[in-house]
């Protein structure tokens, strides 16, 4: 939540800050604003309520006097409402000095009051301000903007990332991160600072993460990185690994769209390099295998779509490692007392590899004793570099705020995992996990053809539902998490009632919902094999149709026996059961992104969310 970016360098910074920043508008679009230090030493500033192009058309019009030194910030409003005022950058140290900020600082109105009773006077609701008041008040004795830093940090609670300039040092941006991102990123002769590398991967793919609670002060010429307390700290180098041509929408008409489209690479990349021979082997986890062999409980935690990936996940960690696994939201695992032990393993699943529920969650529970293993589609984020080990996705980049080919990439990771745990374990029959290992290298071909042949008519399906304003998803075992997904989808993105169920509940409760005419999706697991889970399903579409429900099946090539339940039938390649959440969650997707196109609605950037929630 919220998008940070700071430039020294020789290049006027205007077009720079802009720039990365519309890259980062996923992180939170509500309001935008820059700095920047002018060549006569003078500090500009402007900053508008509304999306990027608001401050992107004032910039046009009236622009600010060039320079070389700026800040620029892209807002999802926590403290204050999405205003002029409350956009940032905050000013201090009589406009001399300006502050953006990513987090929420949670004693700020014990420290407004200081403030105020010596006289402060603010001008926004924010948070934010505090911070650049109090920066502002030590630089204001010391002169030394590193130093106002440090004394700052050591009185603010909660989550920050602040950046900060001040006209009388141009050249300098310096920046101090708590539980919130930040990177560094490498050029010649210029250096960036950025939320995520998404900031300057246009000019560099040479970045630096930056630890928890570090102050960093960039110049065009170097990078100096120290703790809290002032002493020098080694910072970890990676190479970004995808170019600035990912982040960008490559003519499709939403990056949601383009996203989609990637759901097969998604997979394909994410099995890259694990698998030799026919047997999966996670080079990340080497020298795990003792540990692994004696877990006695995996403990997966995610929030959102990344904790649907997980619920999917364990049906296959607990089928092929025979290991009990519980899969819980983040945010609600930490405030009760978790049973831990050196023996969990406990995964988080993170497309940003920053959300904070997960990453308190993640802290916690090593903090207890527990391993931790982070699943993480984001190079260098916090969640993995909080954890004992890591598993990237390799998806590349997604910036629509809908996570789509990350979830399957997620999924996909996760079945590695339990393929890999198993082997170490040897809990999983070896042929069962070749046949494992053929059909996972078989999904990306079978995504990409529900992609080729059922689009379209999702797409004028959605556009004929365009004035619906409810809707069901029915979905059994590895099928119910997809059911959830649906839902999900569609209520983030199309702004309806949308409910996922599993099958088996529906007439402990739910059918009562069901009135003539309202749809059902309903994802219908294959009747190969015993059939049973099938011949259930297929029981409950007649017995919602028999209420007038409209149903929508979801359900392999070849299964007739649905025909005469639905009233449409959506057709996913043949897999085995445990890989067919990989295929029936497409439609789904598609499903979302068609009906609010058709109402009209930003696919990728919907009303009230960011990319990635970065406060509690
Ligand atoms: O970055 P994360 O995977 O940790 O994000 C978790 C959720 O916030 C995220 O999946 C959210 O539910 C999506 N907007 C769903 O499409």
């Amino acid at each position: 939540m919220c998008g940070i970016i700071g430039y020294v360098g020789p290049r006027q910074s205007q077009d720079i800050l802009l720039a990365g920043l519309a890259r980062l508008e996923y992180r939170g679009y509500d309001s935008a604003g820059i700095a920047v230090i002018d060549g006569d030493g003078g500090l500009g500033m402007r900053k508008r309520a509304g999306k990027l192009s608001v401050l992107r058309d004032d910039l046009a019009s009236t622009p600010l006097a060039d320079g070389t030194t700026g800040i620029g910030h892209t807002r999802w409003a926590t403290h204050g409402g999405p205003t002029d005022a409350n956009a940032h950058p905050h000013l201090a140290d009589d406009d001399k000095l300006a502050v953006i900020h990513n987090g929420i600082i949670e004693n700020f109105a014990e420290l407004k009051s200081e403030l105020m009773g010596e006289g402060v006077t603010f001008r926004s609701e924010t948070d934010t301000e505090v911070a650049a008041a109090m920066i502002g008040r030590e630089y204001a004795r010391t002169g030394d903007l590193v130093s106002a830093f440090r004394a700052v940090v050591s009185r603010l609670d909660g989550a920050y990332t602040l950046l900060a300039m001040h006209k009388d040092h141009p050249g300098l941006v310096v920046g101090a991160r708590r539980n919130s991102p930040l990177v560094i990123g490498l050029g010649e002769g210029e250096n960036f600072l950025g939320s995520d590398v998404a900031a300057f991967v246009e000019h560099t793919r040479k970045a630096l993460a930056i630890g928890q609670d570090e102050i960093v002060a960039i110049t065009p010429g170097g990078v100096e990185v120290t703790d809290f307390s002032g002493a020098p700290v080694e910072v970890e180098a990676f190479e970004v690994t995808w170019d600035a041509s990912a982040a960008e929408k490559g003519g499709w008409s939403s990056f949601m769209a383009k996203e989609v489209s990637e759901e097969p690479e998604a997979v394909a990349n994410t099995l890259r390099g694990r698998i030799h021979e026919g047997r999966v082997e996670i080079p990340e986890l080497d020298g795990m295998d003792e540990f692994l062999a004696d877990i006695d409980r995996i403990l997966v935690i995610a929030c959102g779509t990344a904790a649907y990936a997980g619920m999917v996940g364990k049906y296959a960690l607990e089928t092929w490692t025979r290991v009990p696994v519980d899969v819980e939201l983040a945010h609600e695992f930490r405030y009760r007392d978790p049973v831990l032990s050196p023996r969990t393993l406990v995964v988080s699943i993170s497309q940003s590899g920053e959300t904070m529920d997960t990453l308190m969650a993640v802290k916690y529970a090593r903090a207890r004793g527990a391993k931790t293993l982070s699943i993480c589609n984001t190079q260098g984020a916090t969640i993995p570099r909080e954890s004992d080990a890591i598993v990237y996705t390799h998806a590349g980049p997604e910036v629509a705020v809908a996570s789509t080919k990350a979830f399957v990439a997620q999924i996909t990771a996760l079945y590695l995992l339990a393929l890999h745990v198993g082997r170490v374990r040897g809990a999983v029959d070896p042929v069962a996990a070749v046949e494992a290992v053929t059909e996972l290298e078989a999904v990306p071909g079978k995504i990409a053809r529900v992609l080729e042949t059922e689009q379209t008519r999702i797409e004028q399906l959605a556009h004929w539902m365009a004035d619906t304003r409810s809707v069901l998803f029915l979905g059994r075992n590895v099928g119910y998490p997809i059911a959830l997904e649906g839902a999900l989808k569609l209520k983030e993105l199309a702004y309806i009632h949308a409910e996922g169920f599993a099958a088996g509940e529906l007439k402990h409760g739910p059918i009562a919902l069901i009135e003539p005419g309202q749809p059902v999706f309903v994802v219908v697991p294959s009747p190969r094999g015993s059939g049973e889970m099938h011949k259930k399903v297929v029981s409950n579409i007649e017995e919602i149709r028999a209420r007038g429900a409209r149903v929508i099946a979801i359900a392999e090539e070849g299964d007739v026996a649905v025909l005469p339940a639905a009233d449409e039938v959506l057709r996913i390649p043949l897999a085995a059961p445990m890989f067919e959440p990989l295929l029936a969650v497409v439609p789904l997707h598609i499903f979302a992104m068609g009906l609010a196109e058709a109402k009209g609605l930003d696919v990728d950037q919907p009303r009230n969310l960011a990319k990635s929630v970065t406060v509690e």
